[in-house]
């Protein structure tokens, strides 16, 4: 079984690298950081697993385009790569919205494609998206990624299943990695409280997300989103 996940150099994406190695998959990881992306398949290596690494700019449609066709068939595409900017929507401007759509938009759809057209059937697909889909404030481009992301997954799973190609999405809550250093507004201590488990998730909880929608069991699940929040998206709570 084969596995390319992107985004793979660190949090979510490493986790989930780790993850589904250890379920048996040889995982290609591919990161704009090729050094720490060459750490994770490193670390799976010596884990007793498979793995190799590609630094690649997900938003070169070129080098996108040359992986999915060294890749050849693959069971497992995990679209995990993506960028965070917290901005107020008074501050926002059309190339803020653009970026947004170059880096978590545009290669998911692309890559995904590439990667459909190569793919056996029963091959699945998990796409990140983010509890912030459903609305969140100071961050609104982010927001509008993400439920495009969401959209996308709903649209692929359908002309997608044919092929028998299965299509998912994991909205992850507030995650304990890098990206959440672009929230300096708000402490570590003070976000963990907002959560009604009270506790910020771990990479590893959303890698179990992962790992179940990208695994070969997966059979009559498609166009769903997984949300991994702790319970934030439930409401009445107080805090
Ligand atoms: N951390 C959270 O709280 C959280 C919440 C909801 C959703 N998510 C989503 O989960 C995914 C992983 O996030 P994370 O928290 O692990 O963040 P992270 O910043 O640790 O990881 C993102 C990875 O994507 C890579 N990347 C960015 N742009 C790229 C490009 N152009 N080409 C190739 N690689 C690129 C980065 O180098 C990085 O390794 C993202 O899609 C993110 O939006 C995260």
């Amino acid at each position: 079984m084969k596995a390319i996940v992107t985004g793979a150099a660190g949090g979510i994406g490493k986790a989930t690298a780790l993850r589904l190695a250890a379920d048996g998959f040889s995982v290609l990881v591919a990161d704009i950081h090729a050094e720490r992306a060459a750490a994770t398949a490193a670390e799976i290596r010596a884990n007793g697993g498979l793995a190799e690494s590609r630094g690649i700019d997900l938003t070169d449609r070129a080098a996108l385009l040359a992986l999915a066709d060294e890749a050849g068939p693959v069971d497992a595409l995990v679209n995990n790569a993506g960028i965070f900017d917290v901005r107020a929507f008074a501050d926002l401007t059309a190339d803020d919205f653009r970026r947004m759509a170059e880096v978590n938009v545009i290669p998911l759809f692309e890559l995904t494609r590439a990667v459909a057209a190569r793919a056996p059937r029963g091959a699945r697909i998990v796409n990140l998206a983010s509890r912030a889909y459903l609305g969140a404030s100071h961050y609104a481009h982010y927001v509008a990624s993400k439920a495009a992301v969401v959209g996308l997954t709903r649209a692929m799973a359908l002309e997608l299943a044919g092929k028998g190609i299965l299509v998912n999405a994991v909205a992850p809550g507030v995650i304990d990695t890098d990206m959440l250093k672009a929230r300096s507004d708000t402490d570590r201590g003070a976000l963990a409280a907002q959560q009604p488990l009270g506790i910020l998730g771990r990479a590893e909880d959303v890698a179990d997300a992962i790992a179940y929608l990208a695994s070969p069991r997966l059979a009559f699940v498609t166009g769903q989103v997984l949300i991994v929040d702790g319970g934030r998206t439930l409401g009445g709570f107080i805090g």
